[in-house]
């Protein structure tokens, strides 16, 4: 086996959520009256709820004060999390529950490492709240990615070295901080176009034959 563990970023990987924070993050643009679009959105992957703001208020032309990021950050969650009352079983592909129940069978330890604060919510509305040997996330760490820290605990929380992890990400910043773990990378979605990403991930079920080592020429 060439991975002991797989550590899946939620966001855009597992679930399409990353749609409803364009949507939430679109509302908040629209009040402040920003330009936000899905270039700026996809800035945002991976990056904490503060430094999505920042980057939203970049063609602000006024400078907020502390109370008033808070105030955003706060409706910008509101918004999402009225997103997500949408979201049930049914937004877990079969294909993707498949891949993670065979990589099971196969003693593959699986984790999440996600920046979210709602992360354990939606494994929650998807069915998976007991499925993985670890959660990482937005509640246990100081630092969001691009920084590896999310990783890194969701390798110590597995105990598993982080040599031994393959990450599986959307997010551009997501890439930077598995490289930054020390750790391999599959990439899907906006970060296909990462020149560092270690595999590209195109069709999710291919992650089986990565992960016990039986596909070389995947490797980007
Ligand atoms: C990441 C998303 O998974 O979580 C980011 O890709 C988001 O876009 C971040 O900003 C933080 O999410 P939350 O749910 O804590 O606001
Ligand atoms: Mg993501």
């Amino acid at each position: 086996m060439k991975y002991q563990a797989v550590i899946f970023d939620l966001d855009g990987v597992l679930v399409h959520t990353d749609r409803y924070h364009y949507l939430a993050w679109k509302t908040i643009a629209d009040e402040l009256g920003v330009t936000f679009d899905e270039k700026i959105n996809n800035r945002l992957r991976g990056v904490s709820r503060m430094a999505c703001l920042e980057i939203v208020l970049e063609t602000y032309d006024e400078p907020l004060t502390d109370e008033q990021k808070a105030y955003y950050a706060e409706r910008k969650n509101q918004r999402y999390k009225q997103l997500l009352e949408e979201l049930s079983t049914q937004d877990l592909s079969d294909e993707i529950r498949h891949t993670m129940v065979s990589l099971r069978e196969h003693g593959v330890k699986l984790a999440i490492g996600s920046s979210s604060k709602n992360a354990k919510l939606i494994l929650q509305r998807i069915g998976l709240d007991d499925f993985f040997d670890a959660v990482s996330d937005g509640t246990n760490i100081v630092h969001s990615k691009p920084h590896p820290e999310v990783f890194l605990k969701a390798s110590d929380y597995l105990g598993i070295l982080p040599q031994q992890c393959l990450v599986i990400e959307d997010a551009m910043a997501g890439v930077e901080a598995a490289l930054a773990a020390n750790m391999d990378c599959a990439v899907m979605g906006d970060a296909l176009g990462h020149p560092q990403a270690t595999y590209r991930l195109n069709h999710f079920p291919d992650l089986l034959h990565i992960v016990l080592g039986q596909d070389e020429k995947r490797k980007a």
